[in-house]
């Protein structure tokens, strides 16, 4: 009879262990038992950057990397994005089910009434640098609002995560399209409810000396759907960032300042733009097989593909590159697509792509897109972060309801030197590894 067991056998010793396995995996704590006696701490395990180690049990969203299979609460992405909404997908991620038509009128109404921000915050805002870049300006201002929710530190107190999701989500846009006007000298520009809340968005965006906003539908639709597609992506490094600072159950916003944070860095939300500074560096088609051959040669990476968990085509690519159509025949084509495009032909036929299983991730073409609409680059971030951070919540939630959950403290495989002795200063030469 199989059994959902791993026998171990510690060749040190002789010892055998039955170490248990379910869904698929074994506790790192089961190794611990294994011990060459004495004071011998126990086995642990090594794992950098998480490349094989589950760090939480999740009902949130699901993939498969091999098969490009991506799923929230068990819909599939493609699904989602063709016949929900932004608010709709929120919605779903975090109560786990598609709302009903009242559950998505009250939500919406709930989200639509809390876009305001304190005068306060926009005070601060403008405290930033002419130029601060707008990621720097969301990171900085979530955590700000830390300061204005005193009442978010009560995060066991499911009210309190109530009130401050349905803030947070409401008031990312609002920051957001500050943080833009901020950084182009524009007047920053009240939400106006009557939008949806893409719509909304746009309007604190673009609006200038029209008394009333009015987005056009095809690009109001096509920033709905890329929320959609960013809104949750299981355990991601800003996502990682959420549990991790939320385990030490600091306040929300705090925990979504460091989220954002987290998702800044060029290898993760700042890859959209990354791909656009390095197709706008490519300049024409028929650079692209000599940069390619850099590449390879290790002078940088391709951005915007290459995948920690989908060794396949990212199933959001799909998905935007047929939305970026609808968008060019409002915008007009973006040029940089004809090199994108000859790019991701000529790579997906390269063995050193096919071999590292290299294909063209979320942020390939998403960058284009924006670009077309008319977001600067250093907006494709900021635009990122407003639907994940309906992911970091949802996963924030869960987090802080699962009774396995604790502060999380990884351990470390100590490499410095054994115990020695203090050096009085004058008795000193310089050993630093860095010294010249
Ligand atoms: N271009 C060229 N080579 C690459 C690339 C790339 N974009 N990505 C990975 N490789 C190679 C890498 O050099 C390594 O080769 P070797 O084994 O010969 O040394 C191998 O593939 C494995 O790479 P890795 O860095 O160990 O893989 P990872 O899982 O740690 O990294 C990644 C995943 C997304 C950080 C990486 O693929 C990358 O840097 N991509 C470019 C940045 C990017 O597009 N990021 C957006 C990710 S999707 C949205 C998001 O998460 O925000």
């Amino acid at each position: 009879m199989a059994r959902d067991t791993l026998s171990v056998t510690d060749n040190r010793t002789g010892a055998t262990y039955e170490i248990p396995i379910s869904d698929g995996t074994v506790r790192a704590i089961d190794f611990r038992q294994i011990t060459t006696g004495g004071d011998d701490f126990g086995l642990m395990v090594y794992d950098p950057a998480f490349t094989n180690t589950a760090s939480c049990r999740s009902a949130v969203t699901y993939i498969d990397g091999d098969r490009g299979v991506l799923e929230y609460r068990g819909y599939p992405i493609e699904q989602l994005a063709e016949q929900a909404t932004f608010l709709e997908t929120a919605y779903l991620l975090l109560y786990g089910e598609l709302p009903t038509r009242a559950e998505l009128d009250q939500w919406t109404h709930d989200i639509t009434y809390h876009t305001y921000v304190h005068e306060n915050i926009k005070k601060f805002m403008e405290g930033f640098q002419y130029d601060a870049h707008p990621m720097g300006m969301l990171v900085g201002t979530v955590a700000a609002l830390s300061t204005f929710y005193t009442d978010a530190k009560h995060v066991d107190d499911p009210r309190s995560r109530e009130i401050q999701t349905g803030r947070l989500i409401a008031k990312m846009p609002t920051i957001a399209a500050f943080a833009y006007r901020h950084s182009r000298g524009l007047p920053y520009v009240y939400p106006d409810n009557d939008l949806s809340y893409t719509g909304n968005f746009l309007s604190m965006l673009w609006k200038m000396t029209e008394p009333k906003y009015r987005p056009d539908p095809a690009l109001e639709r096509a920033v709905d759907v890329l929320f959609i597609l960013h809104a949750d992506h299981e355990q991601n490094c800003s996502t990682n960032a959420m549990r991790a600072v939320g385990s030490s159950r600091a306040d929300p916003f705090s925990a979504t300042a460091a989220a954002a944070a987290a998702l800044y860095g060029p290898l993760h939300g700042g890859a959209n733009e990354a791909v656009l500074r390095m197709l706008t560096e490519i300049g024409d088609r028929k650079n692209v097989p000599e940069f390619v051959k850099r590449v390879k040669a290790g002078e940088g990476r391709l951005m915007g593909f290459g995948h920690r968990v989908y060794k396949n085509y990212d199933p959001r690519a799909t998905i935007i590159k047929r939305a970026a159509d609808e968008v060019f025949q409002v915008t007009g084509r973006n040029p940089l697509l004809d090199i994108a495009l000859e790019l991701e032909r000529i790579a997906l036929q390269d063995d050193y792509f096919m071999q590292h299983k290299l294909y063209p991730n979320v942020d390939f073409y998403s960058g284009i897109m924006y670009q077309a609409m008319g977001f600067p680059v250093d907006m494709f971030p900021v635009l990122f972060a407003i639907p994940r951070t309906v992911g970091w919540l949802a996963q924030w939630r869960e987090m802080v309801q699962d009774p396995e959950q604790k502060i999380a403290r990884p351990r470390q495989v100590f490499t410095g030197p054994a115990r020695r002795d203090f050096v009085p200063i004058e008795k000193r030469n310089s050993r630093r590894k860095d010294a010249a």
